[in-house]
């Protein structure tokens, strides 16, 4: 069998973690890499022995490709999508798919031409517990759901250290996707008003022009609400950069998700505190793997992947209300 030939498009964190799944991948390989910073663009292709290029239209025109990643910072999609997709690529696109209305719709207007196929990267739907959780609403054991509340917050080091744009993007934007998506996904139905409210100040005495936090009230289409929250001020002296919980209120049970506590507590000498491995044997593992799996597996087998442009373009359509909301002080209805 032919094994398919990736293409990786913004060589940042992400784009490693997409390179190396692609390489772990036994019908996959990486065959080029892009990235604007001619440096970060060598140093990836040196790592995975791979033709190095800064712009991706020469990198679609040279290089012989059936799957392009997309996976440059959250504001900066909407080009190299619908210009792989005009290329005649299947494209995995990082969350959010797109961080305005106007994006979003010319991202599923250019899958729909091009007869591609698109997946929007919500890893966190292959997160174990997250999962589990669906299986267990599908087989009926939380009833009918009612309520939700979803927290995904960082410590400063993620604005201030861990990402270059951070000023460009926001914790909404940032990490209100996956919680926005999760929600969804678990209710089967779409939002329908947004009520939001931020501070700041903190990120923007540090010289960062974005909110320090978002809290979003949304009701959705099937009488359910569910309360979004999410921070990028914690301190660094939390021994995790992720704070992450999940809540689920359902007529007949109720789940709760403390997704921050995938630690081993060890007490000898000293207390030791360590998050799961992500690696084992030297081989990179866990839900940010497997999802990019799944959309390889989707092309091998001529499937449509689980989080397509719909899903994209609903979860823009939420965080756009939710930034809009917050900015107004006004309930906002979600409109496509
Ligand atoms: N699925 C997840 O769990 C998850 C987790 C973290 C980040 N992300 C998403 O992944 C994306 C990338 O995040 P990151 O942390 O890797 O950022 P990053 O800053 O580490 O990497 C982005 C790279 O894209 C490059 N780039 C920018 N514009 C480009 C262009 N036009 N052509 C080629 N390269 C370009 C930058 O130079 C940079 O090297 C974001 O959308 C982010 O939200 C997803």
């Amino acid at each position: 069998m032919e094994l398919l030939k990736c293409g990786i498009i913004g060589a940042g964190i992400l784009g490693k973690i997409h390179l190396k799944a692609c390489l772990q991948y036994p019908y996959a390989k990486p065959v080029a890499v892009c990235d604007i910073n001619q440096e970060r663009a060598n140093e990836a292709a040196e790592e995975f022995n791979l033709k190095a290029y800064t712009d991706y239209r020469e990198m679609l025109h040279k290089t012989e490709l059936d799957i392009i990643h997309v996976v440059t910072p959250d504001f900066a999609h909407r080009d190299p999508v619908i210009t792989s997709l005009e290329a005649e690529k299947h494209v995995i696109c990082e969350k959010p798919m797109a961080t305005t209305m106007d994006d979003a719709k010319a991202i599923v207007k250019a899958v729909k031409k091009s007869g591609c196929r698109l997946m929007v990267n919500f890893s966190n739907r292959w997160n174990v517990p997250h999962h589990n959780t669906k299986k267990a609403i599908l087989d009926g054991e939380l009833g009918e759901l009612k309520h939700a509340y979803a927290r995904l917050s960082n410590t400063t080091y993620v604005p201030k250290q861990m990402l270059s744009w951070s000023d460009k993007s926001s914790p909404t934007m940032f990490l209100l996707p996956h919680m926005i998506d999760l929600v969804r996904w678990f209710f089967m139905s779409e939002a329908e008003t947004v009520y939001a409210s931020k501070t700041e100040g903190v990120l923007k005495s540090m010289g960062i022009d974005t909110h320090d936090t978002m809290t979003a009230l949304v009701n959705f289409k099937n009488g359910a609400a569910a309360c979004f929250e999410t921070s990028w001020i914690l301190p660094e002296s939390l021994p995790y950069i992720v704070d992450h919980y999940v809540k689920l209120i359902g007529s007949k049970g109720i789940t709760y998700l403390d997704m921050t506590q995938h630690v081993l507590r060890k007490y000898g000498d000293k207390a030791e505190y360590t998050r799961n491995p992500e690696t084992i044997f030297g081989y990179s593992r866990g839900f940010p793997y497997d999802s990019i799996y799944h959309f390889l597996e989707c092309i091998i087998n001529d499937r449509n992947p689980i989080s397509n442009e719909i899903d994209g373009l609903m979860n823009t359509a939420v965080l756009c209300a939710i930034i809009e909301s917050a900015d107004t002080g006004k309930d906002v209805r979600i409109q496509i």
